[in-house]
């Protein structure tokens, strides 16, 4: 059988933050690793003038220097057009370089949309009306698919609006809507922990867990000149409405019968669809928002939100949010989820933590001077609080590793338990760093391998339940913007997310 000829990536928005610092990198390293076995060669467009020798000394540039091996093997297939996707003629001549790459009109096609999303509609069209999307059914090389990055829309309606324009043009096997926290091992690990373990699954419930809590908390704040963008945007829709949500589906979905995209997609979609914000009445509450003021990050002054560069002054918007939920289904009915994530915290990490609820019985660690019988009412009317054992801990990132906390017998003549953990490091056990999610993503997108991508109904469920957060923080002033110092945790008002005695925010 002839071997297929080499892929060919179109980059729109070639000149952008995404592209030289995630795209290309994830390119040189497949390049690198001679991933996927034909090869591929890449355009570069871009509305501003330039060669293509001054495009890749851009590229290099924004290179880590240990990137530069890896691409030298790319730089050779990359090259540049001046381009507008919104304009027929710049299309007709992107067309005419396709088919003068090796393999011409029967190699595969990847276009990558890394575009400001109100042009997401209009490249698909122009890309459309040229021809440059047709494929015919059943054809397994000269395929054609599109990768549409976020914000896929900015409301369930935009969301669907895009969908249905996509749909218009390309069949969904052509759709690949990123969210690069699918390509991070530690993320796919999830599900590989849950179903090839007999272990856990038994305990994944409302009968044994008590509560969820996932965290991203950044250093981050608007550096490369991020605020025009973010200021559209706001913490619920840049991080929670998608890859935060993707990581609770893979937390709480059903087992799939396989791992088939379609099998694994509708279990994802089946627990975000059941996903319930807070009610109306419990929203000023457990629903949070806020926005940095000035502080210190790793002791290094740093502006409030509203002083950062291209922020408008009466700007709106949160850098903060956190959010209390439930999934209801007959796993999850009343197990609280809460969700975080904020800009400007004091440090970096992605984590999810699964508590587990305690003995019906608390035998242990009574306090000195107080009888049993006071002792077993402290604990029931809440005065108490029993200590949480059981918690299990996936560091997605910078750490990778997971942990299990329990109690054990602290050595000694008396029954006092003290914490213990088994712990699990990706980078001690298998002596490697993972590879950035852009490159697994890429990959797949290159070998037509779609489960890691979204489907168009999963980002649709996502956006319902980031709609009532938005309409409530609209419509009533109880749900008002509060600040917090950048370089802490939050606002206080974050905490009363945890009731009674079920504990806090982690701290990484
Ligand atoms: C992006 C957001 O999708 O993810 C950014 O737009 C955020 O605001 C980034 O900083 C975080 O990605 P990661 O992989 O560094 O956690």
């Amino acid at each position: 059988m002839p071997s297929s000829p080499p892929a060919q990536i179109v980059i729109f928005g070639a000149g952008g933050d995404l592209a030289l610092r995630k795209l290309m990198p994830a390119l040189a390293s497949l390049a690198a690793k001679g991933q996927p076995p034909g090869g591929f060669h890449v355009i570069g467009v871009a509305r501003t003038k330039k060669d293509d020798a001054t495009y890749r000394a851009e590229i290099k540039a924004a290179l880590d220097p240990e990137a530069l091996k890896a691409w030298s093997e790319l730089e050779p297939r990359v090259t540049y057009l001046p381009g507008d996707v919104s304009k027929p003629e710049d299309v007709k001549a992107l067309a005419a370089k396709l088919d003068s790459l090796p393999g011409g009109k029967n190699a595969g096609r990847l276009y990558y949309l890394s575009l400001k999303p109100d042009l997401f509609m209009q490249a698909v069209t122009e890309l459309s009306k040229a021809g440059l999307l047709t494929v015919k059914e059943g054809e397994t090389t000269a395929w054609r698919r599109v990768v549409v990055e976020k914000p896929f829309g900015h409301d369930l309606k935009s969301a669907i609006e895009l969908n249905n324009h996509l749909h218009t043009h390309l069949k969904e096997f052509q759709v690949y809507r990123i969210d690069h926290y699918l390509g991070k091992e530690t993320v796919q690990n999830i599900m590989g922990l849950r179903f090839h373990n007999a272990i856990f699954e038994p305990l994944w419930n409302r009968d044994h867990v008590e509560m969820i809590q996932i965290t991203v908390a950044e250093e981050l704040g608007m550096e490369r000149g991020r605020a025009a963008y973010y200021d559209e945007t706001g913490a619920l829709s840049d991080m929670l409405q998608n890859h935060m949500l993707q990581v609770l589906s893979l937390v709480t979905m059903e087992p799939p019968a396989s791992l088939e995209p379609q099998a694994v997609r509708a279990q994802k979609v089946a627990v975000l669809d059941a996903l319930r914000p807070p009610a109306a009445e419990d929203m000023p509450r457990d629903a949070v928002r806020a926005r940095y003021t000035k502080g210190k990050i790793s002791d290094k002054a740093v502006p409030g939100y509203l002083e950062e560069e291209g922020v408008p002054k009466d700007s709106q918007t949160e850098t903060f949010v956190a959010v209390r939920c439930e999934i209801d289904t007959w796993r999850w009915a009343g197990v609280p989820i809460v969700l975080r994530h904020g800009k400007r915290l004091p440090k970096r990490f992605t984590e999810v933590q699964v508590q587990f609820r305690t003995p019906p019985v608390q035998l242990f660690n009574k306090p000195d001077g107080i009888s049993d019988d006071e002792f077993r009412r402290k604990l029931r009317n809440g005065d108490l609080c029993q200590v949480r054992p059981n918690v299990l801990t996936l560091s997605i990132q910078p750490k990778e590793s997971i942990r299990l906390s329990f109690g054990v017998k602290r050595p000694g003549p008396s029954m006092v338990m003290a914490p213990a953990v088994l712990s699990f490091d990706y980078q001690e056990a298998f002596n490697t760093h993972t590879a950035p999610a852009y490159e697994r993503l890429l990959l797949d997108a290159l070998v037509g391998e779609p489960t890691l991508f979204l489907r168009g109904d999963e980002i649709e469920a996502s956006w319902r339940f980031a709609d009532a957060l938005h309409a409530a923080w609209k419509e009533n002033p109880k749900n008002a913007m509060q600040e917090y110092e950048a370089g802490t945790w939050g606002p206080d008002s974050a905490n009363e997310l945890f009731h009674g005695c079920e504990g806090g925010w982690s701290r990484g």
